[in-house]
């Protein structure tokens, strides 16, 4: 069996991890890989959708696995289905629940799903109005795709301005901004909830705690996010009952009475207040870090699990008793300015965590950091202490210049 996997993040080295155990893979590709991935397998270096497809149907693959959206989003899955490729992931117009927040905001008012109120804008005119009858603070969201950045946290009216102008009018993330969603801001904690589909069902994995701020303590700037928990401690039995409900149960209904049965993940970002468990989004994927801790967990075979639900077979996810944390490891200054092109060093030092490359790439028998997030470190333990002690004991010996994580990753 062969396999194919789209990606670059930490994310794909989990899985690709998970994979490797299975004898019945003779050989994994990733487009583009990392560090990691090339010990694995082979990184090629295509990525267009059509150079993805010409290179499955010549190598002979039989499964690809999409980690980020944005090729979901540009139609890999209709494409690769096209040519009877088997790919794991939602068609393009399923993927706009990710790839556009008028869109889900609507599927989700449409279908009952409890979330945050919300006013869908097209005229900037429209939307000025609107923030001036508002109270603060006020979530301020570029509909399209906008790696992370597109949502802003407007404290008082000024802000609003500033940021409706700079989606709208000076399009700081292009079309991403043509549409804007306008919402009340919800306070509590986040978590993040992902589910297999076989197009009939969802299957939900356990919760995960994301670190979004690069600071210490939730401080700074949103980042893709900088470790991750799991199970999430926070989230308890009254919690899940609430998500099940309000919001997983009506998603899967809108889903079928939208006449969509995709085959691939749903990712459920999570907002629990005082009043309850509110959705906040929807992406088409993994999550990165939460695939991280999720793989480090997860006891069933992947490989199996996928091809059921491809097949539309029932699956029965069983996760261990045991806690999992990751710690991401970045390049300082990340989310924003950061500089690239050092040696990683004493990766050989690292006990008990498994270190999963992202931004870092292979030279020779060195390592070199090439993006924000340069690797993962994963450890599970009896208790959320002693995985927090071997993740950190893998921080504290890896050294590159300008290396950044934060210290309160776990500490519950
Ligand atoms: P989203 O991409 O819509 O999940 O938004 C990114 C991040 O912005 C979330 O993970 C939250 O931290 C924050 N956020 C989004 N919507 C809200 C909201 N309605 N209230 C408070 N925080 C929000
Ligand atoms: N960690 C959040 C995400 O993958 O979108």
């Amino acid at each position: 069996m062969k396999i194919l996997i789209v990606g670059n993040g930490a994310r794909e080295s989990a899985i690709a991890l998970k994979l490797n155990s299975d004898k019945r893979i003779s050989k994994m590709y990733f487009a583009k890989g990392n560090a990691t991935t090339e010990v694995l397998g082979q990184n090629i270096y295509e990525d267009s959708i059509e150079g993805l497809r010409d290179f499955v149907i010549k190598e002979r693959i039989d499964l690809t696995i999409v980690g980020p959206e944005a090729p979901l989003v540009a139609g890999i899955v209709d494409e690769f289905k096209k040519y009877n490729l088997k790919i794991f992931g939602p068609r393009k117009r399923t993927a706009e629940l990710e790839g556009s927040k008028a869109f889900s905001k609507k599927f989700m008012q449409t279908h009952n799903i409890k979330t945050a109120k919300a006013v869908v804008f097209e005229a900037y005119q429209e939307a000025i109005d609107y923030v001036r009858t508002q109270e603060f603070p006020l979530v301020i969201k570029a509909s399209g795709l906008a790696g992370g950045k597109g949502v802003v946290i407007a404290d008082d009216l000024a802000e609003a301005e500033t940021t409706i102008h700079q989606f709208m009018i000076d399009r700081i993330f292009g079309d991403a901004g043509i549409q804007l969603v306008i919402e009340e801001y919800l306070s509590g904690f986040e978590a993040s909830i992902i589910a297999f589909s076989n197009g009939e069902k969802l299957f939900p994995c356990i919760p995960v705690k994301d670190y979004k701020k690069a600071g210490n303590g939730d401080t700074g700037p949103n980042t893709g996010g900088m470790g991750t928990a799991a199970p999430s401690p926070e989230f308890t039995e009254a919690h899940q009952k609430d998500f099940e409900e309000n919001i997983l149960k009506p998603t899967l209904e809108g889903l079928h009475s939208s006449n969509i049965r995709f085959k691939g993940f749903i990712f459920f970002g999570l907002m629990v207040t005082n009043d309850g468990t509110y959705l906040l989004e929807y992406n088409m994927r993994l999550g990165d870090p939460e695939t991280q801790v999720i793989m480090a967990l997860l006891e069933n075979n992947l490989y199996d699990v996928i091809m059921d639900c491809l097949e539309g077979n029932e699956i029965e996810l069983k996760f261990s008793d045991q806690k999992a944390v990751c710690l991401v490891m970045c390049s300082g200054g990340y989310p924003r300015q950061i500089e690239t092109g050092f040696e990683i060093r004493n990766i050989d030092k690292v006990k008990d965590s498994q270190v999963l490359f992202a931004g870092a790439k292979m030279k020779g028998n060195q390592i070199f950091t090439t993006g924000g997030r340069v690797l993962s470190l994963v450890a599970t333990g009896d208790t959320f202490e002693e995985a927090r002690e071997k993740v950190y004991q893998g921080a504290d010996v890896i050294h590159y210049d300008y290396e950044y994580y934060r210290d309160d990753i776990a500490k519950f």
